[in-house]
């Protein structure tokens, strides 16, 4: 029998034994042995909770015990989780997990223990929830070049993206709706800020590069400033607006990565990727364009992709499966440098003064009246950052477009 322990009782943790229970059956088949919780750590109590004489407040039980070999980490931060995983690592249990921030920032050190003891760091669930892409780059893709990856990763704002677009709703209102729904945490700055979304580029640019990025270096801007007016905008153009994580490794070798919210068309493939789903697109040498869909978060979908790690563990006892990156930091390109056409909002006065600025620029009819639209020709964010400096308030917001 394969016995695992859960830390972390949450949303993500009840699922992990939810469908370690539904899915028994199924489990034993395809692991040969049968699959079960030994304990659930805790600093709570679940009175009435079908599985409260499995809940421990001691980690040391759990690490102490030879019965354990596989650990699912789901209580999320960069303290006790990380705590609790070295050690883990460090006496040959392997480590299933959807703690994003721990594995941007900690991933390389853990994979290299993880190597080193011949178990697993696994962290499927840590980058858009139950879409398996962690284990696509690790194993379908071994043979082939991923040159880029560009996503929606965050279920929360794509769904207040969504509202907006499709309600007309405003922002605040929206993000108090989510809030309501459970999407949106009550301090929802990491969501909205676009900070979860950098966390999770960085570990998929960690994978593309070899190397260890650190996700407070890649430029993040989230969507507080994007407003209905922008809406309109692109609803003229044929277009709609997502919060997405891009990253690459450009033919001189150089990596850049970047979570910004970009103008696309609603017929690219990440345009009607809607609500709090997820969706990937990436670019590799040789299968050239491949798409990613699902839910991004939620409570059995990440539970699926970190059972799917337990399953993976199972299944390879002593051996590590998962590549690891190197700990030497990858130093990102300046996304100054990137070109790209804009889309520009700006006050109706000034309209005149902004078109003669950008030059080639192309107005974008929305019958508004209290702004104007362009989209500007492609050009580096630098020179377009330093044009609309001169044109101070005249500017009342600047997008990306695809
Ligand atoms: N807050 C995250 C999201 C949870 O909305 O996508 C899943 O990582």
């Amino acid at each position: 029998m394969i016995k695992i322990a859960v830390l972390g009782y949450g949303t993500v943790g009840s699922g992990v034994v939810e469908l370690i229970e539904r899915n028994g059956a199924l489990l034993r088949e395809r692991a040969g042995e049968e699959v079960s919780v030994k304990y659930i750590l805790d600093l709570r109590d679940f009175p009435g909770d079908p599985y409260e004489d499995k809940v421990v407040h001691d980690f040391g039980m759990i690490l102490d015990d030879p019965e354990i070999s596989i650990l699912c980490e789901v209580m999320g931060g960069v303290g006790a989780a990380y705590q609790f995983t070295k050690q883990a690592l460090e006496a040959g249990k392997s480590v299933c997990t959807s703690n994003k921030e721990l594995v941007a920032k900690h991933g390389a050190e853990l994979l290299a223990i993880a190597g080193r003891m011949h178990c697993n760091y696994m962290f499927e669930a840590s980058v858009a929830g139950g879409i398996p892409i962690i284990r696509t780059i690790n194993s379908a893709l071994l043979a082939d070049k991923v040159e880029s990856i560009t996503g929606i990763l965050n279920g929360t704002t794509n769904y207040i993206l969504t509202k907006m677009e499709k309600e007309g709703a405003d922002y605040r209102g929206v993000l108090k709706q989510a809030q309501e729904l459970g999407y949106a945490e009550r301090n929802p700055e990491a969501d909205v800020e676009g900070l979860d979304t950098g966390r999770k580029i960085a570990i998929l640019a960690d994978m593309l590069t070899g190397k260890s990025v650190d996700p407070d270096k890649v430029a993040t801007e989230g969507i507080t400033k994007i407003t209905t007016a922008d809406f309109a905008y692109a609803k003229a153009a044929g277009m709609t607006i997502k919060l997405l994580a891009r990253c690459g490794v450009s033919g001189d070798g150089s990596a850049w990565a970047m979570v910004a919210p970009y103008m696309l068309p609603v017929e690219h493939s990440l345009g009607r990727v809607d609500d709090v789903f997820n969706g990937i697109q990436i670019t590799c040498s040789m299968l050239g364009d491949a798409m990613f869909g699902g839910k991004g978060a939620g409570k059995l979908p990440t539970a699926s992709a970190v059972a799917a790690d337990v399953m993976d563990c199972a299944m390879h006892p002593g051996r590590t499966v998962m590549r690891a990156w190197s700990r030497e930091e990858a130093v990102l390109s300046d996304t100054a440098q990137l070109e790209s056409r804009f889309f520009l909002r700006v006050k109706a006065s000034e309209s005149g003064a902004v078109q003669a600025a950008f030059a080639g620029s192309v107005p974008v009819a929305a019958q508004r009246e209290e702004d104007a639209g362009f989209f500007t020709p492609a050009m580096k964010e630098r020179d377009c950052q330093a044009i609309c400096a001169k044109l101070g308030d005249a500017i009342l917001n600047r997008i990306r477009l695809v």
